[in-house]
């Protein structure tokens, strides 16, 4: 083909791939939708090749789908047979770290654990972790917002970034790289490419804010009686330790015996509790933090708030009470069909949304296993639906699920974002306004619809 032979002239035959040239990984990501080789594979080097394999594209009105480290779950980065990929994995530097501004200047090809090391390395702290820590990219991560396990306290990916440089679909570059902490000179587009899953432009170079380290956590897994206690803990915990908690995981019953089922967890509680939590607060690992992280503990469990305990004595124990989290990683492996969801519920309508799904589930989903767990200190839940026949039709369970998050007025998508497989629900969260708000935006800044066409927003082109 014309324009694949035209990418080749200009970037080097050395950069772009086609058919069986292109490996495996490229072919899927995390979505667990089926593999599919794209038209062609471009791996830039620098941002003057995303330049011109842009400009050639939209010469030719041609797709492309931007991949980081392919760990979406909402298909986002997952190649069509019509789409040339664009893979960022070679362009992984990291360029600067400015001590004075704080800030960490880096290519979007950089996985979040390079960016993690390098911010320790200079004595400071880079404020998102979560599980893909290893594959998943800074560009990806800005491009999805991607939050995880200590939002709480240091807020989702938009809040680190303080600069992009970005390609736009017709090749140009838009340098908006700029460390100030203060800035009010008009739109800032380096927010508005952030969350936009690739629909806006390229993500090539990031700055990114660092903090200073914070003190060592002290961990805990423990067992709540009720959503509502729950959310009494977690509020006091943030109050007793000045806005250092770090950690706030639920994982609800229904997790835990999944876990247990599948040969995959060990009751931590010996009958799971409504709620198993897993709390992590930066206060050091002197006396007199542990004497304050296991009094503040104890009072709970006299007042009744909670119903048991572990403290974490060791960073052994602490990564152990981390398995427990980190085992929905292997629940699909462990049934035939999953399917999840990704919702933010505001805090006070939380328990009342969790009983009206399982309510749902039980009727519309017989036999099915339902499983909830999350950042509940977000009001973030990630829900698995296990029906018990795979064939069974899940648009009914689906749609008594985003009903629920629209009446409460929550997100049907809190973290993993939009993509292909989230679109037709868009509506749940998103008004007729803001909807045709972001399709003004995205034809403005891409008029032939060329940038991850057919995610966030129906194709257009
Ligand atoms: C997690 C991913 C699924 O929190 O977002 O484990
Ligand atoms: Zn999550």
């Amino acid at each position: 083909m014309n324009l694949v032979q035209a990418l080749g002239e200009q970037l080097g035959k050395d950069k772009v791939f086609v058919g069986e040239e292109i490996l495996a990984k490229y072919l899927s990501d995390a979505s667990l939708l089926p593999p599919t080789v794209p038209v062609a594979l471009v791996r830039p080097t620098s941002t003057s090749d995303v330049s011109a394999t842009l400009r050639l594209c939209n010469a030719e009105r041609w797709p492309i789908v931007i991949q980081g480290g392919l760990t979406g779950l909402v298909g986002g980065a997952h190649p069509r047979c019509d789409e040339i990929a664009i893979a960022m994995d070679r362009m992984s530097k990291i360029e600067e770290i400015d001590i004075v501004n704080r800030t960490m200047t880096v290519q979007a090809g950089a996985t979040l654990e390079q960016v993690q090391r390098a911010a320790a390395q200079a004595g400071l702290f880079y404020g998102v972790d979560l599980g893909a820590r290893g594959t998943c990219t800074i560009g990806g991560n800005v491009a999805t917002n991607a939050g995880g396990v200590q939002v709480l306290r240091y807020g989702m990916t938009r809040q680190q970034v303080a600069g992009i440089e970005a390609v736009l679909a017709d090749g140009t570059i838009v340098n908006s790289m700029s460390k100030v902490l203060k800035n009010n000179t008009g739109y800032d587009w380096p927010q508005l490419v952030t969350g936009s899953e690739g629909t806006l432009a390229v993500i090539t170079r990031v700055c990114l804010r660092l903090m200073p380290t914070p003190k060592p956590v002290l961990a805990a897994l423990c067992a709540a009686g009720s959503v509502e206690n729950a959310l009494v803990v977690c509020r006091r915990l943030q109050e007793t330790f000045d806005g250092n908690l770090v950690t706030y995981e639920g994982m609800w019953r229904s997790y835990m015996e999944a876990g247990e089922h599948w040969g995959l967890l060990t009751a931590p509680f010996g009958s799971a509790p409504t709620v198993t939590l897993l709390i992590e607060a930066a206060l050091g690992l002197d006396g007199d933090a542990r004497a304050l992280f296991e009094s503040t503990l104890f009072e709970m469990l006299e007042e009744g708030l909670l119903h048991d305990a572990l403290i974490a004595q060791s960073e052994a124990d602490r990564r152990r009470f981390w398995q427990y989290r980190e085992a929905n990683y292997e629940y699909y492996r462990h049934a035939p069909k999953e399917f999840h969801y990704d919702v933010g519920i505001p805090l006070d309508r939380l328990a009342t949304y969790v009983e009206t799904i399982e309510a749902s589930a039980s009727r519309t989903l017989p036999q099915g296993r339902l499983i909830v767990y999350g950042h509940l200190g977000d009001g973030n839940l990630h829900i698995a639906a296990y029906p018990a026949d795979p064939a069974q039709d899940i648009a009914p369970f689906e749609m008594a699920l985003y009903s629920a998050v629209q009446d409460c007025g929550g997100s049907i998508s809190a973290e993993h974002g939009i993509g292909i497989k989230k679109i037709d629900q868009l509506a749940y969260s998103r008004s007729a306004a803001e909807l045709a708000l972001m399709r003004a935006i995205k034809h403005a800044i891409d008029p032939y619809d060329i940038l991850n066409r057919g995610r966030v927003l129906t194709a257009n082109a």
